[in-house]
Formats: C-alpha cells, sequence, structure tokens
C-alpha cells in the first residue's frame, strides 16, 4: 500500500537533490518482479505509466536487462525520477517522460508491455479511462498491459486496511479510491485487452495482466460495447 507516498515530498526531495523513497516501493518491488519476469520474457520496450520515486524503474531495469525501461510521470516527479536514473547508471533505463493520462504527447513508439502501480486508486476514474484507452494505442497487438495496486472484488474490500486506505484516499479528493476490479476489466475488454491473470499479491494488493487482442480477436460484444460508450 502506498500510504507513504507524498508526490509533494517527490518534488521538494528532488530539488534538494535527495532521492525522493518510498518505503512501500521497496516492499513490492521482488513481488512484482516475481510476475513480471514470467510475463516479460519477449519484450524489449516497456513503458511505465505514474514511475513515482522511480525505484520501481531502477530495479525492474536493473533485473530484466533484456529490455528497455521507459518511466514516464507527471513534469513535477520527473527531477525525482531523474535522481535514481542516474545514480543506477543503466543502459537499459531510459531518460522519463513527461506523460499524462489527460493530454499532450505520448510517445510515438509502440511498446511491448505497458506497466502501471499504485495508478488507479490515484486517478480519478475519467483518467483511469484516458490510461486504459492511451494503453491500448501505444501497444502493438499481443502486448501486455500489467497493473498493480488493490482492487475491490463483487462490491467489497478485500480488507479492513483497504477499506480504511479508501476511506483515506477519499478524503483527500473524493474522485480517488479503491476501483472495482470488474470495471476495471470491463473497461480493458472494451479497449481490446483479454485478462489472462489476476496475481495475489502481498498487502492486499493485485497484480493484473491483460494481452492486447488484435482487432479481429475481439469479440462483437466488445467492439459494439466500445463503439457505443465512445458516441
Ligand atoms: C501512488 S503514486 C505510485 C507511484 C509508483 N508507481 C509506486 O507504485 O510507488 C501514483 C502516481 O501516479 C501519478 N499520476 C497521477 N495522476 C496522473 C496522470 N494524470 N497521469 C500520469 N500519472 C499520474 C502520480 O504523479 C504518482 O507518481
Amino acid at each position: 500500500m502506498n500510504a507513504d507516498f507524498a508526490p509533494g515530498a517527490i518534488a521538494a526531495s528532488a530539488m534538494g537533490k535527495e532521492k525522493p523513497y518510498s518505503e512501500a516501493s521497496e516492499r513490492n518491488r521482488a513481488p512484482i518482479l516475481a510476475v513480471l519476469e514470467r510475463w516479460l520474457g519477449d519484450c524489449r520496450e516497456v513503458l511505465e505509466i505514474g514511475s513515482g520515486t522511480g525505484q520501481h524503474a531502477v530495479h525492474f531495469a536493473a533485473r530484466l536487462p533484456h529490455l528497455a525501461w521507459q518511466p514516464s510521470d507527471l513534469p513535477e516527479n520527473l527531477p525525482g525520477i531523474r535522481l535514481w536514473i542516474d545514480a543506477a547508471g543503466l543502459a537499459n533505463l531510459r531518460a522519463p517522460l513527461a506523460l499524462d493520462v489527460n493530454g499532450g504527447k505520448w510517445p510515438e513508439a509502440r511498446y511491448d508491455a505497458v506497466f502501471s502501480a499504485n495508478t488507479a486508486h490515484i486517478m480519478s476514474w475519467p483518467e483511469v479511462e484516458r490510461m486504459v484507452a492511451r494503453t491500448a494505442a501505444a501497444l502493438r497487438p499481443g502486448s501486455l498491459f500489467c497493473l498493480y495496486g488493490p482492487f475491490n472484488y463483487a462490491g467489497r474490500f478485500t480488507s479492513e486496511s483497504n477499506a480504511r486506505f479508501d476511506a483515506s484516499l477519499r478524503s483527500r479528493d473524493p474522485r480517488m479510491g479503491i476501483r472495482d476490479f470488474e470495471a476495471t476489466d470491463a473497461l480493458a475488454r472494451r479497449e481490446g485487452f483479454v485478462l489472462m491473470e489476476d496475481n495475489a499479491m502481498p498487502a492486499n494488493n493485485r497484480l493484473l495482466v491483460w494481452r492486447r487482442a488484435g482487432g479481429e480477436e475481439r469479440s462483437a460484444t466488445d467492439r459494439s460495447a466500445g463503439e457505443a460508450r465512445r458516441g
């Protein structure tokens, strides 16, 4: 869980040239990597959305040397991410991109996978919709979307600590909150993804893995739902 993560603190510490630090990232990076290692073996280019401090980017790039890791986040977080990248000195870790799911320019490149951790409950639901739609557009058919964080199932929290976390998020900003797995998966399906795995992770988190189907693999139901929603 990311209760220790404060974006303002990231910007402040980067200005002081002290690397921003998230204790949660240190705790969850090993279990996340164990899943990514199983899925990203054939990937060459991975885009991370909402890299935060940059700790995940450094850890995953160091342990997945066969691929290039592209971190990104809102502009205010890039100085902190750069501090981690500079200290790591990894050839396969790219300079962070300014990337806001709400707009602006996204990379022209097509990726083999997009990874994002602890972003869906920080973004508003319309922003989650944009993240999934733009992720679909940034991926080649057959590519992967890996989304880590807490999710509710059948309208219920999976733990008391998730219920408390959700309440604290909503008191900060009513647009934030733990997302429903079913709604998130339905959204992903409308954008042409097929759920491959729903991994239970420590601290009541999940790591969802979708594969982007080719146009011809999307079902007629999914296509008409997506078109109706856009219209
Ligand atoms: C809770 S932090 C997670 C950081 C990191 N992925 C981790 O797990 O430690 C949420 C991240 O989402 C980013 N974020 C929030 N709104 C965003 C948006 N509209 N577009 C892109 N990133 C966004 C924040 O800047 C922040 O870095």
